[in-house]
């Protein structure tokens, strides 16, 4: 049986943004349904890689394909097309504050819909109904005419998650979507993530700082270090010691170690 064509791929990308490389000599394919976690110390490039993946940055070097396609050679049209199948969710919402829920939840749809049709659904929300759905599926319906800021940090993420859904992209990626979040709100969000993906195929790749849930939801884990993948592996292979590899601090020159006599940080978790 032919294996599917990868969602993304990715040969010998390196992302400089001065002359020190954040990323270096990346190669990697993710194919449809993957839910994919990326970790590594703060640094390690995850969110470089993150931006590369929804077309937000171009590489210096290398390519990234994505749907078989390299953005960088289609026109405007082209390349927005492709990037409204990939719905990316941030560490801090990315939502309009002094704006009523439906609206940013609508803002899925601003990619489809035309400008007038866009100014219009700030006086006249259009689609409802579709708002509606998509704040029940998060489980805040009732939050429809809400002013954003004034719901809870779960509840804002809850809302960009549900303009994600309004989007209907095919990849969800998300950048460190729980970490402005309680432990509470953080294991609610990332079911909720999984589920979403889950139900509806959708592929996730999603970066992490709590190590266990890139365990606990996710199929993959690429491990990043100092912008090189240091592991790339089905979940059930990454061992703690690859854990503790990928975020184990090297002492300087001339230093003992942060932990005295050459002894590791036992638990960088
Ligand atoms: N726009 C930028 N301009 C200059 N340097 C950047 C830019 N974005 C990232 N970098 C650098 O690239 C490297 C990787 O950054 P990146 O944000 O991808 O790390 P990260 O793994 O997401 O870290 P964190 O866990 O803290 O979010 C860092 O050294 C960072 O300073
Ligand atoms: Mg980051």
């Amino acid at each position: 049986m032919n294996s599917p064509a990868p969602i993304f791929e990715l040969k010998n990308v390196t992302q400089k943004f001065s002359s020190f490389p954040s990323l270096t000599d990346i190669n990697l394919q993710i194919y449809p349904g993957e839910r994919v976690a990326l970790v590594g110390s703060s640094g390690a490039g995850k969110s470089t890689l993150i931006n590369l993946l929804n077309g937000t940055l171009t590489p210096t070097q290398g390519e990234v394909s994505i749907f078989g396609r390299n953005l960088t050679n289609l026109n405007s049209k082209l390349r927005r097309k492709v990037q409204r199948q990939i719905g990316t969710i941030y560490q801090q919402f990315h939502l309009v504050d002094n704006l009523r829920v439906i609206h940013n939840v609508n803002a899925g749809k601003l990619g489809h819909w035309s400008f007038f049709q866009a100014v219009m659904s700030l006086i006249y929300p259009l689609e409802i109904e579709t708002a509606l759905k998509a704040l029940t599926k998060v489980g805040i319906p009732e939050k429809l005419y809400e002013r954003t800021d004034r719901l809870s940090g779960g509840q804002q993420q809850r809302v960009a998650i549900a303009r994600i859904l309004v989007q209907n992209p095919v990849v969800i990626l998300a950048d460190e979507p729980i970490s402005s979040l309680d432990p509470q709100r953080s294991r609610e969000i990332m079911d909720l993530l999984c589920q979403l993906s889950e139900d509806a195929g959708k592929t996730l790749i999603s970066s992490l700082h709590v190590v266990e849930y890139a365990f606990s939801h996710f199929q993959r884990i690429i491990g990043l270090r100092e912008g090189r993948i240091f592991f790339d592996a089905p979940v059930e292979e990454v061992t703690g010691e690859m854990v503790e590899e990928l975020y184990r601090i090297e002492p300087q020159d001339g230093e003992m170690g942060r932990w005295g006599d050459g002894e590791r940080k036992k638990n960088p978790i």
